[in-house]
């Protein structure tokens, strides 16, 4: 086993360039992800997460958040099986009175042993943790964290940009979900969506690139987010008529609506796609590592706005419309492909296995650069 414990020296030899990426079954340490909605935690009422392996249970206090760790310093058990809070500012292990404070994490008691000299000389890990375009940011690592705006795409935190949206469970590793959104190529597994025949949207079966050189751009300056450009929409011939053998097969759609010209994924693992699911909205998708097994799949719609009401009509609008048409109708298709990979996948064996095409250049420099910029790799030690 190497560094993470997770995947084999004798695989991860095998892969040149992109090795740390092959490693991080469990995603990247060190950085922001998002774990919850803002309204998913009211006062008072601890809400478990699972975050890279790692339970997690986050709090407001009057009206501000606090993480820590899920599991008790005692014998293991997880707090949040059975929640105990006694006093504003702490939470009781319920299996014998461990505790512990949610600002520090600090062993502050022991109910049913009030004079034990553990008192004071233990903490639970404590996790950043704040609140932005309505979604609870945990920072899972154990450094000074960056500022958030180095984590998310660039303008997700703009001021004037409302977003909103859902959130899924798919039973598939993050890094699935991360190379079935940037994958261009996997537009044929749309052609029937409801999406693009209910709005109108151009979308070809796939594209035939040109100069491989031109099919990607990166940006990794430091303190700004690290990401990859596919830009195989504007360096590749879209192909509308499939076919096999010679003879007409398939056709894709040729819709009026010009969408996803500028396509992106970013550390630790989030797409933007602009415009979608219309010219004038923007998608982001967070696949948040919840277990080697499982990502959330975190679906938002941005929108530039210059009042409240407007705010307030891009809402009414996701939740009437693009929910069920898009974020729904449209990325089920892509929630079929994440599953379907992951047996392949599952024992790293499909990394050696995989048989790649040209198209998929970008996903290798999305590898690459995961590799290369990362801040850690989350490791069998830190569960
Ligand atoms: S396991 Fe938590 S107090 Fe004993
Ligand atoms: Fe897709």
């Amino acid at each position: 086993m190497t560094r993470t414990g997770f995947v084999s020296e004798e695989i991860l030899s095998k892969i040149k360039g992109w090795a740390p990426y092959a490693d991080a079954k469990l995603g990247f340490r060190n950085h922001w992800y998002p774990a919850l909605f803002t309204a998913d935690v009211p006062e008072n009422s601890p809400q478990p997460v699972m975050l890279l392996g790692e339970k997690i249970l986050v709090n407001r206090i009057d009206g501000k958040l606090f993480a820590i760790k899920d599991r008790c310093l005692h014998r293991g058990v997880t707090l949040s099986d059975r929640v105990e809070c006694y006093s504003k500012h702490t939470i009781s292990c319920w299996y014998h009175g461990w505790t512990y404070r949610w600002d520090s994490g600090r062993l502050v008691d022991i109910l049913t042993n009030p004079r034990s000299s553990q008192i004071g000389r233990h903490s639970l890990k404590t996790y950043p943790v704040q609140e932005a375009k309505g979604l609870v940011f945990v920072f899972v690592g154990d450094i000074d964290p960056p500022n958030l705006r180095e984590d998310v795409p660039p303008g997700f935190l703009d001021a004037d940009r409302a977003v909103f949206g859902q959130k899924r469970m798919v039973s598939a590793n993050w890094r699935l979900g991360a190379e079935n959104g940037f994958d261009a190529s996997h537009v044929f597994i749309h052609k029937k969506s409801v999406l693009v025949h209910g709005n109108d949207i151009a979308l070809p079966l796939g594209f035939s690139p040109g100069d491989p050189e031109q099919l990607t751009r990166s940006e990794v300056t430091a303190g700004q987010p690290k990401g990859v450009f596919d830009l195989l929409g504007a360096h590749s011939v879209p192909i509308f008529e499939g076919q096999i053998e010679g003879a007409p097969a398939v056709d894709g759609h040729r819709g009026s609506k010009r969408v996803a010209h500028d396509i992106s994924i970013w550390l630790p693992g989030v797409l933007r796609v602009d415009p979608w699911p219309n010219p004038d909205i923007t998608q982001y998708e967070w696949y948040v590592p919840v277990d080697a097994d499982r990502h959330i799949y975190l679906q938002m719609l941005g929108r530039t706005v210059s009042s409240e009401q407007q705010a307030a009509a891009f809402e009414e609008e996701v939740r009437s419309k693009w929910i069920d048409m898009a974020l729904n109708g449209f990325n089920d298709d892509d929630i079929l492909a994440r599953t379907s990979m992951q047996p392949f996948y599952r024992d790293d064996t499909g990394w050696l296995r995989e048989v790649l095409f040209e198209p998929d250049k970008a996903i290798l420099e999305w590898r690459r650069l995961a590799s290369a910029h990362n801040r850690g790799l989350q490791s069998r030690e830190n569960l």
